[in-house]
């Protein structure tokens, strides 16, 4: 793996956890627990490989959808995961951030989300991104109303808004955007991820659904993207 080109923000849609479980003939919610942990060692890969940025999507605004025992489950795992991964982020260096509308989410997960990135706020090493509660459409519109209620209090020239401007507002603001996008479970959509921050990235698609993704699965993803010639003319 040496030479291997690593890109500097790498941003994974973590998918298959329900087809995971159900071929074990467990609970959907098994397989998210194992996409925890899963979780925690593609971390650990992406700093040991140098990986600057790291920005997964844990639960979609389109999610809330599913039926209402997977959700409470997925919310109970959720605020589990973001009360451990105080202690685990300090001991790896990783500065946390969670991105999406938190708004919509109770106090006690608005506490555990404060309290984790003011924790991790001084952390020097990989910046990971959680998106939950996210949809790219939704930050967009997020970002718009921001940028609206500034110029209706005339803090804002029409003139002014461009593409850097716009960047300023959004959940990802002074993050670069990601050069590669890995999406496991074999499906091959966007499912309304950084759709804004995407535009130019390089897509790696794989059929190994997320609880069974290894190491060696995302130096892989890598691989073939440090191998890949960018064509690109303007
Ligand atoms: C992805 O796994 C995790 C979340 C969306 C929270 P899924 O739950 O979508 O698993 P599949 O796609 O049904 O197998
Ligand atoms: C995308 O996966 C969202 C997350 C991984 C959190 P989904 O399984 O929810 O997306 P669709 O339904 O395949 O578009
Ligand atoms: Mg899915």
């Amino acid at each position: 793996m040496d030479n291997m080109k690593i890109p500097k923000h790498i941003a994974i849609m973590m998918d298959g956890n329900g087809r995971w479980a159900k071929k074990k003939f467990m609970p959907r919610t098994f397989g998210h627990m194992q996409g925890s942990k899963t979780l925690e060692n593609i971390c650990k890969a992406a700093s040991d490989l140098g990986v600057e940025y790291l920005t997964v999507y844990a639960f979609s605004t389109e999610n809330w959808k599913r039926p209402k025992d997977e959700v409470e489950g997925l919310m109970n795992l959720l605020k589990k995961y973001l009360s451990e991964y105080v202690e685990i982020s300090v001991n790896n260096n990783m500065r946390v951030k969670i991105i999406g509308n938190m708004e919509k989410m109770d106090d006690e997960f608005q506490g555990l989300v404060n309290n984790l990135e003011k924790a991790t706020a001084n952390c020097t090493g990989l910046k990971f991104q959680i998106a939950i509660n996210y949809g790219g459409k939704d930050e967009i519109i997020r970002a718009t109303k921001k940028i609206a209620l500034e110029y209706f209090n005339k803090d804002i020239d029409i003139s002014k808004i461009n593409e850097e401007l716009f960047d300023t507002y959004m959940d990802t603001a002074d993050i670069p955007e990601p050069e590669l996008f890995i999406r496991t479970g074999g499906e091959r959509r966007l499912s309304n991820f950084l759709l804004w921050e995407m535009a130019h990235t390089e897509m790696y698609f794989t059929d190994v659904l997320w609880p069974d993704f290894k190491k060696e699965d995302f130096e892989k993803a890598i691989f073939k993207y440090s191998k890949r010639d960018k064509v690109c003319n303007n």
